[in-house]
């Protein structure tokens, strides 16, 4: 599949994003261990918030899809999980594997995960060396740090403190799901703080998690059933977000998007360069642990350029491909720098950065760990690929909306692993056909 993206001066009017990657594999895979029936809404129906439902099921999990983005988890409890039949196949999708690797490090049977060619080549050391320390049996490729991976759970979990290298969520989540079950109180540590939608929904099944300054500590305990709301994910807003921004004309609002303070590093960098960006939170998504939700208002408006680096990095790691696309907008230097993980992501995000918008005529300076960008660049319309990697094909789309000229993306398809009805929702806001799907 790929999209055939023509230039457009004006978005405007008001939409909603799917549901929230993140928070999605998250309320499943609790659902799933928790005693009781979870009901969720605002589930991302996606490919990659998919694979985390097949693998509940193929462990015991009974689901029933309710409704669009609605679903009834009868969890298993503590206890229930069972072998699963075959290989659990996480496809495209690192938090599923990640986060299951975590639980079943504690399972006492065996399972093997594997995935698509993007995430069998991504590194899964960092959450198998803990797990290991856990007392856990995991294997797989390259010497047991790549799907697929054998793992076989701990019959005694035990409690360590973790020291991650990397600021990342998924390794936290992993280490904290594998602690509900180890023999005294589990601490991950990290060197930036990395999103803690884990800790949060923990804490709304009923689980004790304190979170102190770049660290968590999980108390072991059951979780008890809920019911968790999906905000809209603020990932797939950025691309809106940058679209309006970078339009000539018009003003777009973005509805019921949440804003973890974890994740909004977007807007913070967005507004560092100029953006005419408002939050309007949701007072009520302010209360408990509940995720805070807000309306972004987006008016069209003049770049210049900013840098982002250290914490910021990982409260924006999936927006570096848009925003290197509005860095190209704006007036001056953007430089994004502490930003190495992007090498590992779906694909390598900074060669793919500078490859693919150098197509369309953009330079780029990359480096081991990110980009300098001198703006302001015109861009022309061109061939370009997003290698397999959604986060790149609407990255390119964007760019295309403002390019001169017709930009046709090839292998396209990987959109729906996080944001179904994307071609549609721009098309929406341009009141026209700016984006077409091809087979
Ligand atoms: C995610 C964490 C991040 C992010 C990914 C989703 C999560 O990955 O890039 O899209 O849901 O925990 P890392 O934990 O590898 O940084």
């Amino acid at each position: 599949m790929r999209l055939r993206v023509r230039p457009v001066r004006r978005l405007a009017g008001v939409t909603r994003v799917p549901g929230d990657k993140s928070i999605s594999h998250r309320s499943a895979l609790f659902g799933a261990i928790a005693e009781g029936v979870t009901d969720v809404e605002g589930y991302l129906e996606a490919e990659d918030c998919l694979r985390t439902i097949t693998a509940i099921e193929a462990m015991g999990a009974e689901v029933t899809r309710k409704g669009p983005g609605q679903f009834r988890i009868a969890g298993v409890g503590a206890r229930g999980f069972a072998e699963p039949p075959d290989v659990v196949d996480c496809g495209n999708s690192g938090t599923t594997a990640r986060l299951l690797v975590g639980v079943l490090a504690a399972q006492p049977f065996h399972t093997v995960l594997t995935g698509d060619a993007s995430l069998r080549r991504r590194p899964m050391a960092r959450v198998a060396e803990p797990l290991r320390r856990m007392g856990a049996a995991i294997d797989g490729r390259a010497d047991g740090t790549r799907l697929p991976l054998s793992v076989r759970g701990a019959r005694r979990v035990t409690a360590i403190e973790h020291v991650s290298a990397v600021a990342s969520a998924q390794v936290k989540s992993a280490v904290l799901l594998a602690g509900l079950w180890a023999d005294a109180p589990v601490t991950v540590r990290e060197p930036a703080a990395s999103r803690d939608h884990t800790e949060r929904m923990l804490r709304t099944f009923g689980v004790r998690v304190a979170s102190g300054d770049r660290t968590a500590t999980v108390t072991p305990g059951r979780l008890r059933a809920t019911s968790v709301r999906v905000p809209g994910d603020i990932s797939s807003a950025a691309f809106m977000v940058v679209a309006g921004l970078l339009a000539r004309d018009g003003g777009i609002t973005l509805e019921d998007v949440g804003v973890n303070p974890t994740r909004t590093g977007i807007l913070d960098a967005l507004r560092a360069m100029g953006a005419s960006l408002q939050t309007v939170v949701d007072p009520a998504s302010l209360e408990g642990d509940v995720e805070p939700t807000a309306a972004l208002e987006v008016a069209p408006s003049a770049l210049r350029g900013t840098t982002v680096a250290g914490a910021t990095i990982p409260r924006l790691i999936d927006e570096v491909p848009v925003l290197a696309v509005a860095a190209l907008a704006a007036d001056g230097v953007t430089e994004v720098r502490d930003a190495a993980e992007l090498r590992v992501k779906e694909s390598d995000r900074i060669a793919a950065v500078v490859r693919e918008l150098g197509k369309m005529g953009a330079r780029i300076e990359d480096r081991a760990d990110g980009l300098v960008i001198r703006g302001p660049q015109r861009l022309r319309g061109a061939h370009v690929a997003s290698g397999g990697d959604h986060r790149m094909a609407m990255a390119l789309a964007v760019a295309g909306l403002v390019a001169d000229g017709e930009t046709l993306i090839e292998d396209a398809a990987c959109i729906e692993t996080s944001f179904p009805g994307f071609a549609a929702a721009l098309n929406a806001l341009a009141g026209g056909d700016a984006v077409t799907v091809e087979a």
